[in-house]
């Protein structure tokens, strides 16, 4: 996710811009930078790091002058923050520079298609194979409309670009697939941009444009087309939101904004390792003969990511046979475990920052045993430090309480444990195919239980004096009650317990007392009998019993206080579903109870001290 600005006009194209993406820097942070086509000249300022620094610089004086042109604020993907990297990126003479949103899925096979033409790379960025195809186009029809329409039929991904053409003054151009970009109208100038939060200030007007169009802007003027080059009336809007409530895309709290990126999150970490329809991990050095030598996976973690892991111990355990070991990462780093020199250390980090899993990562590699990590911002410390990273791409995360990187972290699992299980022989092929079809299904699942959460609102209103919780499972299900549980503590404040249900009869269910919420979660079909008595024991002593069960799931019917169903999957990835229930009733019992949701009393996004 990044932010994305255009725009032509009659006033200076860099102080719109600037303070544009200054609404938007909450999409992005890594780098910035900003484009202005000026008398056929085309002037770029860009760099790693905040927007302030590129608006020192222009206000410093680099000569930026123009009233045409595009900016960004970067969340990198491909390639790590860094000068070079920045966007704009432009074609070698200039007649095409762009901006872009999101993630160029196949952007090895267009490098490769385009050095066979002379082209050359000078980032590490999937968008500079992007630039340099529609390039490639535009040096053949010497039309933008044409370019661009024929280089997004080749491009995979999902993609919002900005661009200018060296030779069409005063004109911006656009594309999107699957990203937001939405066009402001003005009086004599007109925008592009990521979100309308970027606008506000400049006009409420707007169009948000749909799948597979593009958008041509000139002074006052807005013209789509589709993909055919044929031109599209639009309807435009008028915006009603203020500016805050845009930033969070209409949501009332970021992190509900987040609980609804878990989709797209999923679906882009899964697209950015899944290439000619096979799992491919040759960038993380995991070649088959590494892959078969592994004798045991260490997965090194803290809190939710920790979470993460625990699903992922028995994912892994189940389908590719190789013991796991789950460590929080605070005892890993002061604990003389022996361990083996055949072993993987899986650090799981959303950050890539936490000084605690950092200082674990490092122990482990002291013992010389190999170290990936799945982080979520590139470039991070962690996953410069890793011998290997698997980059979860759910984009920025900015409430406190993770939720999409969550969901991320457990695709990367899954790619992980098929992709072993399927190296090792542990699965046949047809069983690859069917779990890799499920894990490409859970998106639309997701999106699924999303339009079901009402109820979960009015629910949530019984516990908003309530004191404490227990968070029941078994296998997957209790790693998820872990995550349930931890979502309900750290926004709400209500104490909260996970508890492997079997354990319960030895100690905790002293704890239950009426009208007390016991959550069980219920997606293993072999355990069903099992965690429903243990459920049955909580109801007995009059707990609130709140179940997530997967549809058709015959159990606890009449016995329940509240059911979510979720939708049928693998078993093996229904922690992708049942945590969503979880998550929103944290949510909302932390709203009914007025709290700071996105930033929780005593926390912080990224844990750097211990
Ligand atoms: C989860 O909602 C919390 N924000 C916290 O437990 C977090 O998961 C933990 O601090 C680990 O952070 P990391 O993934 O950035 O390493
Ligand atoms: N994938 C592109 C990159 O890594 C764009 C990332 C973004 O959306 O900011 O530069």
């Amino acid at each position: 996710m990044c932010g994305i600005l255009g725009y032509t006009g009659e006033r200076q194209a860099s102080d719109i811009l600037l303070s544009g993406l200054a609404k938007l820097e909450y999409r992005g942070y890594d780098s910035a930078g900003l484009a202005v086509l000026d008398n056929g000249n085309i002037k770029i300022a860009k760099n790693k790091g905040r927007l302030k620094i590129l608006e020192e610089r222009i206000k410093a004086g680099q000569e930026i002058s123009g009233t045409c042109g595009i900016g960004h604020t970067r969340w990198a993907t491909h390639g790590e923050p860094s000068d070079i990297n920045a966007h704009p990126l432009w074609s070698d003479d200039m007649s095409v520079v762009a901006v872009h949103n999101g993630i160029v899925e196949n952007y090895r096979e267009i490098k490769n298609m385009l050095a066979n033409y002379g082209y050359e790379f000078y980032s590490q960025t999937d968008t500079e194979a992007a630039v340099k195809l529609i390039d490639f186009y535009y040096k053949q029809e010497k039309n933008p409309l044409k370019a661009i329409t024929q280089a997004i039929k080749k491009i995979e991904g999902s993609y919002c670009f900005v661009l200018l053409f060296k030779d069409f003054p005063n004109e911006v151009w656009g594309a999107r697939k699957d990203l937001p970009l939405i066009a402001g109208q003005g009086k004599g100038e007109s925008f592009l941009a990521s979100d309308v939060s970027a606008i506000l200030q400049d006009t409420r007007q707007v169009y948000y444009l749909d799948n597979m169009e593009i958008v041509q802007l000139k002074k006052g003027l807005v013209r789509f087309f589709d993909t055919e080059g044929y031109a599209k009336h639009k309807e435009l809007s008028e915006v009603t939101w203020d500016a805050q409530a845009a930033e969070k895309g209409g949501f009332e709290h970021f992190m509900m904004k987040e609980i609804h990126e878990q989709a797209r999150a999923v679906k882009d970490t899964f697209g950015s390792v899944f290439h000619s329809n096979k799992i491919d991990l040759g960038e993380m050095g995991l070649t088959d003969e590494r892959i078969k030598a592994i004798s045991q996976i260490y997965i090194i973690a803290c809190g939710s990511a920790y979470h993460a892991g625990a699903v992922a111990q028995y994912v892994i355990e189940d389908l590719a046979k190789i013991p796991v070991r789950i460590e929080l990462a605070s005892e890993f780093r002061y604990r003389n475990m022996p361990m083996d020199k055949n072993a993987l250390a899986i650090i799981i980090s959303q950050s890539g920052e936490t000084a605690d899993t950092l200082a674990a990562m490092r122990r482990a590699k002291e013992n010389k045993i190999n170290t990936l990590a799945i982080v979520n911002v590139v470039g991070s410390t962690i996953a410069r430090e890793a011998d290997s990273v698997f980059y979860t791409m759910a984009g920025p995360e900015i409430a406190v309480a993770t939720t999409k990187a969550y969901s991320a972290q457990l695709i990367a699992s899954y790619v992980l444990a098929v992709k072993f299980a399927q190296v090792r022989g542990t699965i046949d092929e047809l069983q690859c195919e069917n779990l890799i079809s499920e894990i490409q299904k859970l998106p639309e699942k997701i999106d699924e239980i999303l339009d079901e959460k009402e109820p979960l609102e009015e629910i949530a209103q019984k516990f908003v004096n309530a004191r404490n919780a227990f968070y029941l499972g078994r296998n997957i299900d209790y790693a998820v009650a872990m995550e349930g549980s931890l979502k309900m503590k750290e926004i709400s404040y209500l104490h909260s317990e996970a508890c492997a249900a079997g354990e319960m009869k030895h100690g905790p269910i002293s704890l239950i007392e009426r009208g007390m919420l016991v959550a069980g979660i219920m997606t293993q079909k072999d355990l069903y009998q099992k965690i429903a008595s243990n459920m049955l024991e909580a109801k007995s002593r009059g707990a609130f019993l709140f179940v997530v069960s997967t549809r058709g799931c015959k159990y606890l019917k009449e016995e329940a206080d509240f059911i979510f169903n979720i939708p049928e999957t693998d078993e093996h990835f229904s922690a992708s579903l049942s945590v969503i229930p979880l998550q929103l009733m944290g949510y909302y019992v932390a709203v009914a109870r007025k709290l700071d949701v996105d930033k929780p009393r005593n926390l912080a996004k990224s844990v750097t001290v211990e």
